[in-house]
C-alpha cells in the first residue's frame, strides 16, 4: 500500500498547528511518509504551492476560523489546485480578489467548460480529512460544520474523498468567557484534543486498511 501523505493548513494563532503536528506524529508513527505545508498569512505562495497533491495517497487540510469560515489563505489555495489556474479568476466572478497579491491577474485561457466534469469518488480514490479549530462562543462545535463542509466539498473536486471531519476549540480571547458554549477554553487544544485528533487519525487509517482488506 502506498503510504505518503500530506498535511496542508493555515493557522494564525497557533491553535491549528496544533493539531497539524499531532496528525502529522501520528501518520508517521503509523508507518507513513508525511509531509507538512503551513499557508502563510498574504503570502504569495497560494499561487504556486511547493508540492504536487496528485502525488498523495492521504491529504488532510485544516484552517482556524474567522467569521464562520476557514481563512482566506487555505481556501484561494484550493481553487488554484482545483481550477489549474489563478485563483483570483475565480474570485473575479464574485467580484473579490486578493488585495496582498500585486503580479498581475492572468486572462482565462481554458475553456469553462472543460474544467466542468462529473466527479465520481470511489474505493480507489485517495482519501483526505479535513480539521477546523474554532471559537464556537455561540453554539461550540457547531459552528465549524459549514466550515469543514466547505473544505471537505473543494477537496472532493480534487479527486480526495472525504471520510472524516474533526473540529476543536481552540483560544480565541484572553478572557475566560465564563457565558460562552465552551467556557473557559484559553488552554485549547488541550492535551485531550489532541489525544482525540491522534485517535481520529488512527481510527481513518484502520479504516482504509480495512476497506482494503
Ligand atoms: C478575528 C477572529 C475571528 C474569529 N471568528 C470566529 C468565528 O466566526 N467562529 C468561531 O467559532 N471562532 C472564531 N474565531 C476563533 C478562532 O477560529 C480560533 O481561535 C481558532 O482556534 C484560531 O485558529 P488558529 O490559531 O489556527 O489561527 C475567531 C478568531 C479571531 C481572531
Amino acid at each position: 500500500m502506498d503510504k505518503k501523505c500530506l498535511i496542508t493548513y493555515t493557522s494564525f494563532t497557533g491553535n491549528t498547528e496544533k493539531v497539524a503536528l499531532k496528525f502529522k506524529v501520528t501518520f508517521e508513527n503509523q508507518g507513513w511518509q508525511c509531509d507538512i505545508f503551513k499557508v502563510r498569512k498574504n503570502a504569495d505562495d497560494i499561487l504556486r504551492p511547493p508540492f504536487d497533491v496528485r502525488q498523495y495517497d492521504f491529504l488532510c487540510v485544516g484552517s482556524g476560523l474567522r467569521a464562520h469560515l476557514p481563512y482566506n489563505e487555505i481556501l484561494n489555495m484550493l481553487r488554484g489546485l482545483i481550477w489549474g489556474f489563478d485563483p483570483r479568476i475565480t474570485l473575479g466572478f464574485r467580484d473579490e480578489s486578493i488585495p496582498y497579491i500585486n503580479e498581475p491577474v492572468p486572462k482565462l485561457t481554458k475553456d469553462p467548460r472543460e474544467s466542468h466534469r462529473k466527479i465520481v469518488l470511489g474505493p480507489d480514490s485517495p482519501k483526505a480529512v479535513v480539521f477546523i479549530t474554532y471559537g464556537g462562543y455561540e453554539f461550540g462545535a457547531k459552528e465549524a460544520v459549514p466550515a469543514m463542509q466547505l473544505l471537505a466539498l473543494e477537496i472532493e473536486h480534487m479527486g480526495f474523498q472525504c471520510i472524516g471531519q474533526f473540529c476543536c476549540p481552540g483560544k480565541y480571547l484572553n478572557d475566560p468567557t465564563p457565558m460562552a458554549f465552551h467556557g473557559d477554553i484559553r488552554d485549547r487544544p488541550n492535551e485531550k484534543d489532541l489525544l482525540k485528533a491522534q485517535m481520529f487519525i488512527e481510527e481513518k487509517l484502520e479504516e482504509i486498511a480495512e476497506r482494503k482488506r
